[in-house]
């Protein structure tokens, strides 16, 4: 049998436990050798991520998570940790936007790639990168059952390219206002998401930029749960600051229903 169909068949009579990212990361996440920690991931190391991971779980009610956090703090390995979790617990189209094209071609050499193949729960079910199939690129990450595609909030086609259920934006405070002229590229990435209202997941993060002129603090400010709700019929707001290591979350954590559709 094909690989990549035997594989999908047992899955399909073995699934996965449904089990929070957090307990994901302990149990499959190896942090590759070019990583500042190489090995085992630890939860424990950052707890304050715990919850923001778990927040991103399937399990969980949230629908959109914002991170506002301090540089260098783990808000990007909190969503690679999310996409693996995806890739083998819970797969669907995935979209991770980075600030550019360019920062998105370094992004997969960098994290993207490493983390599948440090990782060998995700080895296994990602295509390989010598398959002509495409299924394997810079900007696609194929698997039984879904696809990771990654593209530049400078691209208006990359952000307009496939209904997507689960949306990665890193580094918010770095895109630009407008995406080749069709708009705020966090709107058009939002915007794909419509079709998985209450399935989807929402996670953006960045280190704020300047005050006043952020959208990571713009979108932190905003999202008070009655405002929100106006705006996106049902959610479940979770919300995080996280600097110097430390915690402080701001919003309260109620899941709202919405009669506003
Ligand atoms: N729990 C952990 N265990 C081991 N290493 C960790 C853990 N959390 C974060 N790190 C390491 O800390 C470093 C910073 O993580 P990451 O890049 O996710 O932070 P960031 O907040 O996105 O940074 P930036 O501000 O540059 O965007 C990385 O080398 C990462 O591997
Ligand atoms: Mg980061």
């Amino acid at each position: 049998m094909v690989p990549e169909i035997d594989l999908a068949w047992r899955r399909g009579i073995r699934p996965e436990p449904p089990i929070p990212v957090s307990d994901w990361a302990d149990r499959h996440r190896i942090l590759p050798p070019t990583s500042a920690e190489p090995g085992r991931w630890r939860t424990e190391r950052t707890p304050y991520l715990r919850e923001v991971m778990d927040a991103l779980s399937t399990s969980s009610p949230y629908e959109r998570v914002v991170l506002m956090k301090g540089a260098q703090t783990g808000g990007s390995e909190a969503g690679l940790n999310w996409l693996g979790y995806i890739i083998q617990n819970a797969p669907g189209i995935a979209m991770l936007v980075m600030p550019s094209l360019d920062m998105v071609r370094r992004n997969t050499t960098v994290r993207i790639d490493p983390l599948i193949e440090a990782t060998p729960a995700l080895r296994e079910l990602v295509a390989s990168p010598r398959s002509r199939d495409a299924g394997n690129s810079l900007f696609r990450k194929s698997f039984p059952g879904g696809q990771l595609v990654m593209t530049g909030a400078n691209s208006a086609v990359g952000l307009r390219s496939t209904p997507v259920r689960y949306l990665f934006l890193d580094e918010v405070d770095g895109y630009p206002g407008d995406a080749d002229g069709e708009g705020d590229p966090v709107d058009l990435a939002i915007q794909r998401t419509a079709t998985f209202q209450g399935r989807r997941k929402i996670y953006m993060v960045s280190t704020p930029t300047l005050k006043g002129h952020s959208r990571i603090e713009a979108a932190f400010e905003w999202s008070s749960p009655l405002k929100v709700v106006h705006q996106l019929g049902y959610i479940c707001p979770a919300i995080w600051r996280i600097s110097d290591g430390w915690e402080t979350r701001k919003a309260g954590r109620d899941c709202i229903e919405s009669s506003a559709g």
